[in-house]
């Protein structure tokens, strides 16, 4: 028979409806349990409550004039902006927020004392609102030097960069704090792989940079690197390691951009993603 704390994180959701989307869970969530096990879960996209019961969803959705989420919106290019939430001045919003990603994350356990962190919150602006594409938490004050707590993309948005955009978007912040900064571990696979991929990106693209512009490896340090991107030297290290870019050499580690690393690097910059816009970024660290 299985332990009652197995049980207890055994899947309890079978479908969620949100905006047009309807979504499979991963993970278990601590939704009450009147709100589990049935059919399908109906959260509404903007004050992200839920029902078990499509009538009163569909009446709460003729009723809710909430159309983006309930924080300061301090980036905006082209139909992505960013809004800023305090847990502590929005729990329910918040709390809503976490039960959700709790679908998709494993190994957290936050969800209800959101006051300690602020919600950066990733939309799709359309003519019927800003439409939730990911968040991440961030911990108001982080002892450990942390600059993400929890980051996510919804399912329905994966794959199409947007990870990359909240994580390009989390070390700006970092960057104005000038500070370095790592997300919170343990992480995810999938967490792990969204990293590894945009710190190789990161620092190629700065390596061919300090090229472009007439520098030569040797002038490159790790600490520069990580001064400049706001990756922590570690990131920056597993990073270099995985790119096998640092080679001995007379006696001393240098940096040399194989061509298997410039021809990946060239299919990464040709699918053209989008990129943050730092001027967009209209923001100050709290004091
Ligand atoms: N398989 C292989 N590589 C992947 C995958 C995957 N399923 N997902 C992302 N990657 C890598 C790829 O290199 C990808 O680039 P590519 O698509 O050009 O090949 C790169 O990561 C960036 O992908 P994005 O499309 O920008 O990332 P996405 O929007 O899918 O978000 C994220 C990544 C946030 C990790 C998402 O997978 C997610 O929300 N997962 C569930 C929640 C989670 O695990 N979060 C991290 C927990 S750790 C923490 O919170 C600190
Ligand atoms: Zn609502």
């Amino acid at each position: 028979s299985m332990s009652h704390q197995h049980e207890a994180r055994v899947k309890n959701l079978v479908k969620i409806e949100i905006g047009r989307h309807i979504i499979e869970p991963w993970y278990f969530s601590p939704y009450p349990k009147e709100f589990t096990h049935t059919p399908m879960l109906y959260i509404c996209e903007f004050c992200l409550r839920y029902w078990a019961s499509e009538t009163q969803f569909r009446r709460h959705r003729t009723k809710c004039t909430l159309r983006h989420p309930p924080g300061n919106e301090i980036y905006r290019e082209k139909e992505i902006s960013f809004f800023e939430i305090d847990g502590r001045r929005q729990k329910q919003w918040c709390r809503n927020l976490c039960l959700l990603s709790k679908c998709f994350l494993d190994h957290k356990t936050l969800y209800f004392d959101v006051d300690p962190f602020l919600f950066y919150c990733m939309v799709k602006r359309d003519q019927f609102g800003c439409h939730l594409v990911g968040y991440f938490s961030k911990e108001k004050e982080c002892g450990e030097g942390y600059n993400v707590a929890c980051i996510l993309t919804l399912p329905q948005y994966q794959r199409h960069g947007y990870g990359r955009l909240l994580m390009e978007f989390s070390y700006e912040l970092t960057k104005r704090e000038n500070k370095v900064g790592s997300p919170e571990k343990p992480l995810s696979d999938l967490g792990l792989l969204g990293y590894k991929a945009y710190w190789k990106d990161v620092i190629v693209d700065f390596i061919l940079n300090v090229y472009r512009t007439g520098g030569k490896e040797a002038d490159i340090t790790v600490d520069e690197i990580s001064q400049k991107t706001g990756i922590l030297q570690n990131d920056v290290m597993t990073a270099l390691h995985e790119l096998q870019l640092l080679k001995w050499f007379k006696g001393q580690h240098v940096l040399v951009l194989g061509d298997e690393v410039l021809a990946r690097h060239e299919k990464t910059v040709a699918k053209q993603r989008r990129r943050i816009d730092p001027s967009k970024l209209q923001w100050k660290p709290p004091v």
